[in-house]
């Protein structure tokens, strides 16, 4: 299968503009062999996945959860104009720490697995007005969730000088941060993605700037990050996905940053490495069952082939790691 573009048309209700899923066919692939039932799509955005994955598997019924207002109102046109996914697809605007309520919510016990494709969608990023850009200006936004509390503009002009180097240096690994956070206090206010990409670009000496891609790149993640709290709640809805996963289910997450990376591996290894021993004589547990490793990881880490990653800029930097459950209950 060629990876395939999911597009939607530019009404005022839906997202416009379109997005190619990262690793379509391996994450199409890594839920071929998982048992019959619901898969979680923690992260639907425009249906990408969750189309190639209902298209190719008729075993299996999507829940999709977004955060998102747009993703949510695309998937419930998806629902009524696409009979290919119709009576399989169920949608819930939820952020995906929610998952265990969810499944509570559709008397949901166990699921076949769950897809987690991290960070921001094309069209987040391309509508200006989201802000999330710093190649279109708007105003600094950037909440996925539009009933958020805080927005970039919060964090840029209310956080205190040593919080946002912190937050710059440690969700995004830049090494100017310190220079960043002290150029963006001395320039406030600031309202525009523009105003805060050009003032972040002046702070990064010139011979970094042209090394690394656009020198905002990091930045804006590093305040996304914190806008949507998107690290803080990645584990335990990780740990939540994995609990609800029935034995030969699987769960496959798309990182595209090192402090997702850090966290998925964290919580993959503990989950491989947990071998709690259900007491003996549980009614529950068959002798053989004794010591066994609760998931094993399918695959610790996979790159894009060097084809998606010329085609697709998001792919780029793209990991995708599964673990498999092979033993009933929670972990951990
Ligand atoms: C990279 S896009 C997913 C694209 C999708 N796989 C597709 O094929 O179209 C990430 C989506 O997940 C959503 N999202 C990110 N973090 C979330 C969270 N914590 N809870 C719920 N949705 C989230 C974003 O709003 C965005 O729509």
């Amino acid at each position: 299968m060629t990876s395939q573009k999911n597009s939607l048309s530019n009404t005022s209700d839906s997202f416009s503009n379109s997005h190619d899923p990262v690793m379509v066919n391996e994450i199409v692939e890594c839920f071929a062999t998982v048992p019959a039932g619901v898969v979680v799509d923690a992260t639907f955005g425009l249906g990408g996945h969750s189309k190639a994955i209902l298209n190719a598997h008729p075993s299996l019924q999507i829940l999709g959860l977004d955060q998102d207002a747009f993703a949510v109102a695309s998937a419930q046109r998806m629902i009524v104009e696409d009979q290919s996914v119709r009576g399989r697809l169920t949608i819930r605007r939820a952020r995906f720490d929610s998952l265990t309520q969810v499944l509570e919510e559709l008397s949901i016990n166990q699921i076949s697995g769950a897809l987690f494709d991290l960070g921001v969608s094309s069209p987040q990023l391309d509508i200006a007005e989201r802000g999330f850009s710093y190649r279109n200006d708007g105003p600094l936004d950037m909440r996925m969730d539009q009933r958020g509390e805080v927005s970039a503009a919060d964090v840029v002009n209310t956080y205190e000088e040593s919080e946002l180097a912190h937050l710059i240096a440690s969700n995004a690994d830049e090494r100017f941060a310190r220079r960043i956070a002290r150029a963006i206090v001395a320039a406030r206010p600031i309202n525009t993605t523009i105003h805060l990409s050009e003032i972040i670009v002046s702070a990064i000496p010139a011979p970094a700037r042209r090394t690394g891609g656009h020198p905002a790149k990091r930045t804006f993640q590093a305040i996304r990050i914190e806008v949507n709290k998107e690290l803080e709640i990645l584990a335990r809805a990780l740990q939540a996905a994995i609990d609800a996963t029935k034995v030969g289910g699987r769960v496959a997450v798309l990182t595209y940053h090192s402090g997702e990376n850090r966290i998925v591996k964290q919580v993959f290894r503990s989950a491989e490495n947990d071998t709690d021993e259900p007491k003996i004589g549980s009614p529950y547990v068959h002798e053989s069952q004794l010591g066994q490793r609760r998931a094993r990881r399918v695959r610790i880490s996979q790159n894009p082939s060097a084809k998606e990653q010329s085609e697709n800029r998001r792919a780029k930097s793209a990991r995708l790691r599964v673990i498999e459950k092979t033993f009933a209950g929670a972990v951990g």
